[in-house]
């Protein structure tokens, strides 16, 4: 099975960065590319200059998103909104920014999988991408938001095991610093934005991603890529933290 044996594609959270570079990379190949995100100004902007069409939908809206995908039976899911809320500590997180990350992240991707199963189980064929995050990997100093990440790095694991034979593959897609404006949703204060989005480093490209995706989906049929884990070359992780503490002082 290569892209061309694909015909129908669902992108959550297509109105921006990665999700919108999907779907400029997938309707270009030819596949039917349904996007879904709340800003229906920007992808009507991503319908008329892409063809894709556009659906305003908050993925949290399970019913929603369950009848939608449910008419559009599509043989791809590419699980990508997500957002970055409380993603700088947990010990002054707001408690609703704390439920949108884990909603948004974990729950909406579960639910938007599931709703999407059925119609592949039928056709016996199928792909769910799934977004990730090298911070689903590794420690990042982001609990809340390492925690949504590891949640889909395990969810996408599990899934392989509960699809084998059935003729859907599974792929997660780990970067790392992706130029897009996650930043700018994640963070209200201007200082604290600024000092964690601005890195000074060539950051990889919402396009660099979409190829990691276009190439996983172009593989032939006998072929899961299961994870695709891309950085700058300028990014790296790991590492050993000492610090004091208070009894020790
Ligand atoms: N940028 C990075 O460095 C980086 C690194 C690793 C992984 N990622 C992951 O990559 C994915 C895409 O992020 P991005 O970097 O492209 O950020 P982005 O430019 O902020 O795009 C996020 C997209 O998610 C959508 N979204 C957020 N909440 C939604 C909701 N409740 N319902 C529907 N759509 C929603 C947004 O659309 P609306 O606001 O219009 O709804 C937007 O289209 C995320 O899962 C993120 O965690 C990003």
């Amino acid at each position: 099975m290569t892209i061309s044996d694909y015909k129908t594609v669902l992108v959550t959270g297509a109105s921006a960065g990665i999700g919108a570079a999907v779907v400029r990379d997938l309707t270009s190949r030819g596949l039917t590319v349904h996007a879904f995100a709340r800003r229906a100004e920007r992808l009507n902007d991503l319908a008329a200059e892409t063809g894709c069409t556009p659906h305003q939908l908050d993925v949290r809206d399970t019913a929603a998103m369950t009848d939608l995908f449910g008419e559009i039976g599509a043989d791809v899911l590419v699980n990508n909104a997500g957002v970055g809320r409380a993603i700088d500590s947990t010990v002054t997180a707001d408690p609703a920014d704390l439920s949108q990350t884990i909603d948004t992240n974990v729950t909406a991707v579960l639910q938007a999988t599931r709703a999407a199963l059925p119609a592949m189980m039928a056709a016996g064929r199928g792909h769910i991408i799934n977004i990730g995050s090298v911070a689903g990997l590794y420690p990042l100093s982001s609990a809340v938001y390492g925690a949504s990440k590891g949640a889909i790095h395990f969810m996408s694991t599990n899934l392989r095991l509960e699809l084998v034979g059935t003729g859907i593959r599974v792929t997660e897609i780990c970067p790392g610093r992706v130029a897009t404006e996650f930043y700018d949703a994640a963070i209200d204060d201007e200082n604290l934005r600024h000092k964690l989005k601005e890195t000074g480093i060539t950051e990889i490209t919402s396009a660099d991603v979409a190829a990691s995706i276009t190439y996983a989906l172009d593989a032939p049929w006998y072929v899961n890529v299961a994870r695709v884990e891309l950085q700058p070359l300028e990014q790296t992780y790991g590492g050993v933290n000492f610090d004091t503490a208070p009894q020790n002082q």
